[in-house]
């Protein structure tokens, strides 16, 4: 059995709250919430080009069930939620969605990662529902690229999406940028002035093997180190920033003279699963506590089969029980997951 420290005294109120914490001592506090498997773009990284089958709606968790299993987790130590998909946002009201979680005791943030398409005509809705922070998409400036990442048109209105987000008074707005060897080079140095320009965070992320297509290849990872070394060229030295907490998968660095930050996500050079503290939920009601799991607990069936709110838990702490030390993606070994990247949630 694994060691699970169940319950212990919260350090300043001296109250007992419950945790989960897996074998490793990481203590999870964030669940990603995956809303849909649907999206109106399709990203070579993320999705097949064609023929993707998306779930039947009756299999998609309603926002009664959603709630319900976060209410379980909030009791569990559970602070924080990031809504992701597909694209979070053709989920038709998620504003409601949000609305409800971020009432849910406990529940001290939600956050919400969008390719932006949408962002035009929802920004004002989800800062109404109570949205905290806002991850957009942006992998490129030219509509050349990114037609040939999305396979679809859109860029202006993801800048559009971006606008309106600020307008709608977002103070904090990362953008993602997912680097691609032979691909997206030349888009590094102009994304980087754009956040720059516009008061945005920036975060570049490593392509991980996680492709509907199954083509993923170590060549293709432009590593956050190389990406360092262009932006210096052009920005001078950057300087490491203080980590706001231990378990962000992002290092920061800030640029000279006050322009503001820069961040990578390396899951493939630099691996940070020893400070994890995240647990996913997929559209379907799967628990996965790892991107990469390749076995899942099934919390739909309970929430359909009349199981009581103790029931769901201790199948969460199971989850979290089985939770391996990290992802593997270099041991000969490693097995990918059956699921694409629109499958888990990002
Ligand atoms: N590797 C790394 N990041 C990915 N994302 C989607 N697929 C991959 C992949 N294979 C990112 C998207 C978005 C978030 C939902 O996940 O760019 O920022
Ligand atoms: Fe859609 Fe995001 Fe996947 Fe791209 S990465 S296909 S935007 S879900």
């Amino acid at each position: 059995m694994p060691i699970q420290v169940d319950v212990q005294p919260d350090a300043t109120t001296g109250e007992s709250r419950r945790q989960l914490v897996d074998r490793f001592g990481r203590v999870h506090t964030n669940l990603r919430l995956n809303v849909t498997d649907r999206c109106n773009i399709r990203c070579f990284y993320c999705m097949p080009v064609e023929n993707v089958r998306f779930r039947p709606h009756h299999e998609i968790l309603t926002f009664e069930e959603i709630e319900r299993f976060v209410r379980v987790v909030a009791d569990l130590g559970i602070t924080k939620l990031r809504l992701t998909g597909g694209e979070p946002l053709v989920r038709q009201h998620i504003d409601q969605l949000i609305a409800r979680l971020v009432q849910v005791p406990g529940i001290d943030d939600v956050a919400l990662t969008t390719n932006g398409i949408l962002l035009g005509e929802q920004a004002q809705s989800l800062k109404d529902a109570g949205l905290t922070r806002l991850n957009i998409s942006l992998d490129t400036l030219s509509e050349a690229t990114f037609e040939r990442i999305s396979r679809r048109k859109g860029l202006q209105r993801v800048l559009d999406g971006i606008a309106a987000a600020q307008d709608a008074g977002f103070e904090k707005i990362r953008l993602n940028a997912i680097a691609i060897r032979n691909l997206t080079e030349t888009e590094i140095v102009p994304l980087a002035r754009f956040a720059m320009d516009r008061g945005l965070e920036l975060r570049f992320i490593e392509f991980m093997p996680l492709d509907a297509d199954g083509h993923w290849d170590h060549e293709q990872v432009l590593t956050g180190a190389e990406i360092r070394s262009m932006l210096e060229r052009e920005f001078g030295p950057l300087a490491a920033a203080p980590r706001a907490n231990a378990s962000q998968p992002a290092v920061d660095f800030e640029y000279r003279d006050g322009r503001g930050r820069v961040g990578f996500i390396n899951p493939v050079s630099e691996p940070f699963c020893g400070d994890c503290d995240r647990l996913r939920l997929t559209a379907e009601g799967q628990v996965r506590n790892c991107l990469f799991s390749i076995e899942e607990w099934d919390a739909r069936a309970l929430l359909r089969g009349g199981a009581d709110d103790e029931q769901l838990a201790q199948l969460v702490r199971d989850s979290v029980g089985a939770k391996r030390a990290g992802h593997g993606i270099d041991n000969d070994d490693f097995v990918r997951p059956q699921r694409a990247m629109y499958q888990i949630g990002g």
